[in-house]
């Protein structure tokens, strides 16, 4: 959709599509890669990253660690490619909460694995995960679940009983969790809990990219059991040797801040935004919209017509982008979503844009659709 709306060339389109903060890059960061750079800090690192770095990264986890249990990567994606390429096998089976960004089934896949979806109940209170369906999934042949949260592309967050249930299924079928907390500082509604905090059978992904408006730095990280480190590591030096190095003495830069105040600022600027999203899509009667608690997304159910088509004619018509459900599978074609990380005069302009189209859009698809939200 992006690439089309930039073949279009209209100037007043507006991007709800990639989750990119419309934040400017932290000023840590900004003065860090600047000092890297000028004072030539710009060689490989040590192939698990800066040990100094990692001492940070152990220490801000809930879990006490050491350098010994954090891996630095480039970026959040390279933390999950490098943490699935090392532990699928062929044949092996892993659960992923879906909707889901798409990298976890690519991954699994072509590591020869098979991806087996458990899926999220939408409602209008948001949307939320019955253990008993995770329970369900799990056969001889799981290896590993796939959990996100703040979730991607719903918002959903786990609660505390939610995170609770999905370590005792690890824990009683002696599998691996691997948690991608990469929104874990985009929270509304309720505080945000680690597996990690339960379990050693966690492994932690995280990184910079949305939490300091970073995401071309590419600087993550791995968290998780010296035993699962070691067995990434001989991976993470034949595809990276190490992550950029400048990147790395920034994040070290900004780690040793008191950034909290910051991130404190950022998590009311996005309350706002996503309340104002909230309300100007209340009364677009096409859509059934799931209240988000975290990340920056919602996910609206279209109740007649085609989600896909619904996308390409907004973007024709009044120049907003947004997704089509079909990224993530045939079951969530009827869901849009939209990444609400822009000035919240922006987001105004585009919900106003949208409830017009959506307005005509539902006059012109007669065939009601039943309404799923309870
Ligand atoms: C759930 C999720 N995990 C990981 C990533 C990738 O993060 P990074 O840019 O740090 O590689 C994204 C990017 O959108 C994401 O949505």
């Amino acid at each position: 959709m992006t690439d089309q709306a930039h073949s279009l060339g209209a100037d007043d389109t507006i991007h709800l599509s990639i989750g990119v903060p419309s934040e400017p890059l932290d000023t840590q960061l900004l003065l860090g890669i600047a000092d890297a750079l000028a004072t030539a800090k710009t060689t490989y690192t040590t192939t698990a990253g800066l040990p100094e770095l990692r001492d940070r990264i152990a220490e801000t986890r809930p879990r006490p660690g050491t350098r010994e249990n954090v891996i630095v990567t480039a970026g959040a994606g390279q933390g999950i490619f490098l943490a699935l390429a090392s532990l699928i096998n062929p044949g092996d089976e892993v659960a992923i909460v879906a909707p889901s960004y798409t990298m976890y089934a690519s991954d699994v896949r072509l590591f020869g694995g098979k991806p087996v979806f458990v899926p999220l109940t939408p409602s209008q209170r948001g949307f939320f995960l019955e253990p008993n369906q995770l329970e369900a999934a799990i056969t001889p042949k799981t290896k590993l679940i796939i959990l996100n949260s703040p979730h991607n592309p719903t918002g959903w967050v786990a609660d505390i009983d939610t995170i609770r249930a999905i370590v005792r299924c690890v824990e009683t079928h002696d599998l691996l969790l691997l948690s991608d907390e990469i929104y874990k500082d985009y929270v509304f509604d309720e505080p945000f809990v680690s597996p990690e905090a339960f379990s050693n059978r966690v492994i932690v992904i995280d990184g910079i990219s949305k939490s300091f408006s970073a995401t071309g730095l590419r600087i993550g990280w791995v968290v998780a059991d010296e035993q699962i480190i070691q067995a990434l590591l001989p991976l993470h030096q034949l595809m990276l040797f190490s992550a950029p190095a400048p990147g790395q003495y920034a994040t070290l830069r900004l780690l040793k801040t008191d950034y909290q105040p910051q991130l404190r600022r950022l998590r009311q600027t996005y309350r706002r935004r996503r309340n104002v999203v909230l309300e100007q899509l209340k009364d677009v009667s096409l859509f059934d919209t799931a209240k988000p608690s975290g990340a920056f997304y919602v996910f609206p159910r279209l109740r007649q017509g085609n989600a896909l088509d619904f996308a390409n004619q907004l973007l024709h018509e009044k120049h907003v982008v947004v997704v089509p459900g079909l990224d993530y599978g045939p079951e969530w074609t009827d869901f849009i979503r939209i990444a609400y990380c822009q000035p919240e005069s922006v987001l105004l302009e585009a919900c106003s844009r949208i409830a017009d189209f959506a307005r005509g859009y539902e006059a012109a698809h007669r065939l009601p659709k039943q309404a799923v939200l309870a």
